[in-house]
């Protein structure tokens, strides 16, 4: 089926780069409020007043890898009084979605023309980084003094991961784990801002945390229709309220457009001794260059995998938290929230 997305945005200067940068800002935002990819985009009207003419917004689709959309750019007609250096468009796209689902976007001056279609804006705080970096418990820490909630990321795969243990689905088979997606019913709820996650009804906020779950869910996060199905909640909770979001991809592709992007890293041997702490907590017995390897490997899978691997974003503020006490992490990275 076939169902349109309008938008508008102004732009401060009729020059090329600013004319491309808020093309682009409108496109992602038409893109990622309705979720849509590359392939379900048919074609592109662009219209521009009579005072924007440095260069063809069009342009920025072939940059973002949208070649196959039929294109076209306009100059609209002169209406007294009407808005001024603005940029409007009309994305057709194929998708299963009714037309009243569809979500518009009006953005900086343009919000005017229809000030009934504009959100209430949510905050976003993206925290990315390998295993034992030290992200869920600096996230927690943040959403709290922010009275955000945490979304663990890295929870849904994991549970998507213990499905496939639990229902003897083959790891290494990723048509065996498409089929299985549509059987794990993921609900998740936040008390106090923490999050416990449910399949199919079943608390398993504790079962994820093994190790046979973490390689699972290693496994499981490298298929592609895994990814966009819970890419897709993740984005619909943070659509819906503010978030602290940790996890492996989310400034790069969950929250691209997020306020504030972490990255958290540490020394492999100081990431290594956090799991042996955590596991001689429990009263776990490990073995340290068992956990070493354990860890490297994931990295490497995690790094290495074709879809949204685990990589920095480039508007992201990394810091490295080896030695590191938690508080100064977490003062860090508020220090940042505030200061945006
Ligand atoms: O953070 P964690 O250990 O709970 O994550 C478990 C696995 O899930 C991790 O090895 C990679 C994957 N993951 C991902 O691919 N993308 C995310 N946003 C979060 C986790």
């Amino acid at each position: 089926m076939c169902c349109s997305v309008r938008g508008a945005i102004t732009i401060e200067e009729n020059t090329k780069e600013c004319i491309w940068e808020n093309t682009e800002l409108m496109l992602s935002e038409i893109i990622n409020r309705n979720s849509l990819s590359a392939e379900d985009i048919i074609s592109v009207v662009f219209t521009a007043t009579r005072d924007i003419d440095a260069a063809y917004p069009a342009v920025v689709l072939r940059k973002m890898g949208i070649t196959e959309a039929s294109l076209i750019c306009m100059q609209e007609m002169y209406v007294r009084g009407s808005l001024e250096m603005c940029i409007r468009v009309m994305v057709t796209i194929n998708t299963d979605k009714a037309q009243k689902d569809m979500e518009h976007v009006y953005l900086k001056g343009a919000v005017v023309l229809r000030p009934d279609l504009v959100k209430k804006k949510t905050d976003a705080v993206a925290i990315d980084g390998p295993a034992g970096s030290g992200k869920s418990t600096v996230a927690r820490l943040i959403s709290k003094e922010l009275g955000y909630i945490y979304v663990d990321t890295g929870a849904m795969y994991r549970t998507v991961g213990l499905y496939c243990l639990e229902n003897g689905v083959d790891l290494s088979d990723d048509g065996a784990v498409v089929s299985a997606l549509p059987h794990v019913d993921i609900r998740l709820s936040f008390e106090d801002g923490i999050q416990r996650i449910y399949m199919n009804g079943r608390d398993v906020t504790d079962d994820i945390r093994t190790q046979s779950a973490a390689d699972a869910a290693s496994k499981v996060a490298a298929v592609p229709e895994v990814r966009a199905e819970l890419v897709r909640l993740q984005k619909k909770i943070a659509e819906k309220n503010n978030v602290v979001m940790d996890g492996r991809d989310i400034g790069t592709n969950v929250l691209p457009h997020a306020r504030t992007k972490i990255y958290l890293d540490a020394r492999v041997e100081e990431r290594a001794k956090r799991r042996c702490n955590e596991l001689s907590e429990k009263g776990i017995s490990f073995d340290y260059n068992n956990i070493i390897k354990e860890i490297i490997e994931r990295d490497d899978y995690d790094k290495k995998r074709k879809v949204n691997p685990l990589s920095v974003a480039k508007d992201a503020v990394v810091i490295d938290t080896t030695g590191l006490p938690v508080d100064q992490v977490k003062n860090k990275i508020m220090e940042l929230v505030k200061s945006k």
